[in-house]
């Protein structure tokens, strides 16, 4: 029996787990989705979502990872639940989908912090991008964006893990702090906050069909809620800590880092008299990137920073992902850490390679992820907890004896929560067959009344 590992502190974990949930979903993901999705209007009912939803649903996790210290599908044979393992196997699923993308986006931002000391994309930022985005050129830069990942995980929690996060998250937070004091210089500045932040409800009224769900998806995505990553982090506890505190500290930075972004990057496009959203998943590298190419002094050296953070972002998810398929060969095959990295990094390269070459498989992927995927585990997980898991309160309480909360949390947990991810899978499960075979569900029934 190999020994399992563990953190070697408490603020270990919780920078574990914030630089999984600090990544390409805040700073690609979200300024494109509240660009799409109607702006400031889009970012309060996220708010909403991860506060009220996605809050009590990172205990969740917490509770079975630390209830169990396995990873997520043997978690539930360890505490007695074998039966359930399928929603860990979902999530397991789901990782290599979302890793498969992620990587290839990964890649090309390390390309970008390179293209910006040269200034490869400064001339043509929307001929540059097309040229690096697919093809072989996106399919190398992914190889070597897993190379970094895989880096990490090979060497373990403590000396891998703890150790990049350590370095990494601080970093992320000096160069985005930086950042965006310089694009509150800029001329564009104030038009891009005050349309960041005034919601227009009339926006809401008219698309909450797609606003809801959309914002739903971006909660869990930036989170990492779902897929069992942070039942993996949260298994590696060796302490009772109180996890309602890990949990609230890992939310507040991810949304003041999400909230953070926006503030770098709509000075930058009101600047460059562009349209938030317009480019989709192109936009953060052909809007922002065209933008700092304009920029009246230090186009490079912002260019640099902007991705260089970026990159460690992603690289600092990605091991979470990474992990938790690493940690399932690991417990319930007892393979070798190192072979199980190496193995499925590769294996995640070869999911990637259609993304590489067609980016038409990044919105197909994105979108299965975020919209289908990811609800449906978290959607077991709270089933599980809320109604099945009878030491959920108990565990919760270590290290918060006696607090109201918990109460309140499996009430919120068995109720709410589940009905509005319900919902959330109704719209978009319904929206996914609309989109594919034209059929409407939801459009039909209401058209009775
Ligand atoms: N939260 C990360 C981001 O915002 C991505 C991520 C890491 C993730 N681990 C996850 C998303 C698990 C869903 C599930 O970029």
């Amino acid at each position: 029996m190999i020994k399992r590992e563990s953190w070697a502190t408490r603020l270990g974990f919780i920078l574990a787990a914030v630089g999984s949930a600090v990544g390409l979903g805040n700073v690609w993901r979200f300024p494109f989705q509240v660009g799409q999705e109607g702006g400031a209007a889009f970012l309060l009912i996220y708010l909403f979502f991860v506060f009220l939803i996605g809050f009590p649903a990172m205990l969740v996790e917490f509770v079975i990872g630390r209830g169990s210290k396995r990873n997520p599908i043997g978690a539930f044979k360890k505490i007695g639940y074998e039966k359930w393992k399928f929603a860990g196997a979902i999530g397991v699923f789901t990782g290599f989908v979302i890793m498969a993308f992620y990587s290839v986006v990964g890649g090309w931002v390390f390309r970008y912090a390179g293209a910006s000391i040269t200034g490869a994309y400064f001339a043509e930022p929307a001929v540059y991008f097309s040229s690096i985005s697919t093809g072989y050129g996106a399919l190398l830069f992914h190889a070597v964006f897993m190379l970094f990942v895989g880096g990490i995980v090979y060497f373990g929690v403590r000396r891998g893990i703890e150790l990049a996060v350590k370095f990494m998250v601080p970093s992320i937070v000096a160069l985005l702090a930086l950042l965006g004091i310089y694009a509150s210089t800029l001329p564009g500045a104030f038009e891009g906050y005050a349309w960041y932040l005034s919601p227009d409800f009339s926006v809401l009224a008219q698309n909450w069909t797609s606003i809801l769900p959309a914002a739903a998806g971006q909660a869990f995505f930036t989170l990492s809620l779902g897929m069992g990553a942070l039942i993996t982090y949260s298994s590696y506890m060796n302490k009772d800590d109180n996890l309602a505190v890990d949990g609230a500290s890992i939310v507040g930075a991810d949304t003041f880092i999400a909230v953070l972004v926006g503030f770098v990057v709509f000075p930058i496009i009101f600047t460059m008299g562009a349209v938030p959203g317009e480019g989709g998943p192109g936009e953060l590298f052909v809007g922002l990137g065209g933008a700092i190419a304009e920029l009246p002094f230090g186009a490079n050296a912002f260019g640099l920073l902007f991705f260089l953070a970026v990159f460690i972002a992603a690289v600092s998810s990605s091991i979470s992902i990474l992990e938790t398929i690493v940690s399932w060969l690991i417990d319930n095959f007892e393979i070798d850490r190192k072979v199980a990295s190496v193995g499925i990094s590769s294996l995640i390269f070869l999911a990637g390679i259609p993304v590489a070459l067609d980016m038409n498989w990044l919105t197909i992927f994105d979108d299965l992820a975020a919209l289908i995927l990811l609800p449906l585990g978290m959607f077991f997980l709270v089933l599980f907890v809320g109604w099945f898991y009878k030491e959920a309160t108990e565990e919760l309480s270590k290290g918060m004896e006696g607090s109201r909360i918990v109460k309140i949390w499996l009430w919120h947990v068995r109720i709410p929560i589940l009905i509005i991810i319900g919902m959330v899978l109704v719209i978009n499960f319904n929206s996914y067959i609309a989109e594919y075979t034209g059929i409407d569900f939801i459009e039909y029934v209401l058209s009775i009344f």
